[in-house]
């Protein structure tokens, strides 16, 4: 198991070989957050790898608390240390689940997810990453694993809260209508730092 250590601008982490490494713009997902997270807000995390946003979040944001979540064993192990390390361990709690297969009634303030989002069809275009393969790919043109979370966030989150989704910006206005059919509103798409859509941000209103 090769370890790696990944410099971001206000912590380390650690990763290997069977975790998605976090690219270095993750904390772009503080900047998406920014003006709407709350003092005491309740934050789920789907697939979080290393935990890099989780963690980037709880050095930014104090008076929260974050329940962290993947199907890799092994992300959870790491994610958990890195917790550690940051000493971010009270604010991050970590849980093994399929998507929402392991999360209890609980309803929450946020859910923030960086899914994986390529098309399973242009995987050959990706060969030369590295990271574990169900960590990058998605069926449905890179959308199945979107749409599970679309479909299934409604039950966890509390009236007025918010979904944010990392995806590939040529699935915005796609993921903009598919999440007006479970009851969202698209609030604004957070850019990366080439101008690309790179997060959607969205509202239930109910
Ligand atoms: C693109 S990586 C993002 C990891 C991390 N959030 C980051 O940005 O560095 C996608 C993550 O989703 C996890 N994942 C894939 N399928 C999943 C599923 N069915 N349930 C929960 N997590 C899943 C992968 O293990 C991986 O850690």
């Amino acid at each position: 198991m090769k370890s790696n250590i990944i410099e971001f601008e206000k912590f380390k982490i650690e990763t290997d070989n069977k975790v998605f490494s976090p690219r270095i713009d993750i904390e772009i997902f503080v900047q998406a957050i920014q003006g709407i997270i709350r003092k005491d807000s309740k934050i789920l995390e789907l697939g979080t790898g290393t935990g890099a946003i989780s963690i980037a979040l709880a050095k930014n944001y104090k008076d929260i608390s974050i329940l962290a979540t993947d199907i890799n064993k092994f992300a959870i192990k790491i994610a958990k240390k890195n917790s550690e390390i940051n000493k971010v361990d009270k604010i991050i709690d970590f849980k093994e689940s399929n998507w929402f297969s392991n999360i209890k009634d609980n309803k929450y303030d946020f859910i923030i997810t960086n899914p994986p989002y390529i098309p399973k069809e242009n995987s050959s275009i990706f060969s030369k990453l590295s990271d574990p393969k169900d960590s990058l790919y998605a069926n449905k043109n890179g959308l199945a694993d979107i749409y599970t979370i679309i479909e299934n966030s409604l039950n966890y989150l509390n009236n007025n809260s918010y979904l944010l989704i990392e995806h590939a910006h040529y699935q915005t206005l796609i993921l903009k209508e598919y999440a007006k059919k479970f009851g969202f509103s698209h609030i604004k798409s957070q850019k990366d730092d080439l101008g690309f859509n790179r997060i959607s941000i969205f509202l239930n209103r109910f």
